[in-house]
């Protein structure tokens, strides 16, 4: 037998299921976005490790980017060398860049979420995003 109404409130709870990731991340519900971690170097790494682990980056990659700067700028020292004994060469572009590729899938989309605008771009190059 038909029965319109079962149809309709069928209907009506199949879009409602259906619309409520979208209406649930409107407004400062949302969750924090998970920062993409598919480029082309990262893909490539054996071991998938940043320069320090990733508790710690979360919490100190703006520390340790200023240190960076302070090492290089300051005292010409190119190299640094991370907990576990691996040495890198202290560069925004051309290290962290060089693996984190997808800047806006990955540190803006974090920052936008934080509201933090790192002001580091109008200087530094970020990297070209097509190749993602
Ligand atoms: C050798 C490649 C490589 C380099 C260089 C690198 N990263 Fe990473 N980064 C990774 C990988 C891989 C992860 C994920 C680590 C994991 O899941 O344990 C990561 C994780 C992170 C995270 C944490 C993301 C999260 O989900 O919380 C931040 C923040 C970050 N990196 C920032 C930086 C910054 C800033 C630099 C430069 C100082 C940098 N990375 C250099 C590969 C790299
Ligand atoms: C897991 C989320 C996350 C990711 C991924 C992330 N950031 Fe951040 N970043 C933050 C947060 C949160 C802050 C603000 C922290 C604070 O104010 O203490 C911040 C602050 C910064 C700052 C300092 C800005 C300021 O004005 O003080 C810099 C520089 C920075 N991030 C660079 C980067 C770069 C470069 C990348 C990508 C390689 C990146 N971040 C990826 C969360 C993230
Ligand atoms: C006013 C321009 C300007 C701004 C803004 C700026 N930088 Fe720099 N930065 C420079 C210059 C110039 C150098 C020196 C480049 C060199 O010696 O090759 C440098 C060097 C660095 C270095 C070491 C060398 C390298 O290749 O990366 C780091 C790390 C760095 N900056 C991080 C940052 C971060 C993080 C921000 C944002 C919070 C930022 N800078 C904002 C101009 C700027």
């Amino acid at each position: 037998m038909y029965n319109g109404g079962k149809i309709i409130a069928g209907l009506i709870i199949f879009v409602g299921l259906f619309t409520f990731p979208i209406f649930y991340n409107m407004g400062k519900t949302s969750a924090m976005p998970e920062p993409k971690l598919d480029t082309p170097v990262i893909k490539q790494l054996v071991e998938k490790r940043c320069v320090e682990s990733k508790e710690y980056m979360r919490a100190n990659h703006m520390q340790l980017l200023d240190n960076w700067r302070d090492l290089v700028i300051r005292e010409g020292n190119l190299v640094y060398e991370s907990t576990g004994g691996k040495k890198y060469i202290m560069s925004l572009q051309n290290t962290c860049m060089h693996c984190h590729s997808n800047k806006k899938e990955f540190c803006d989309k974090c920052h936008n979420y934080a509201n933090v605008k790192p002001y580091c771009w109008s200087c530094h190059i970020p990297p070209k995003e097509n190749e993602i």
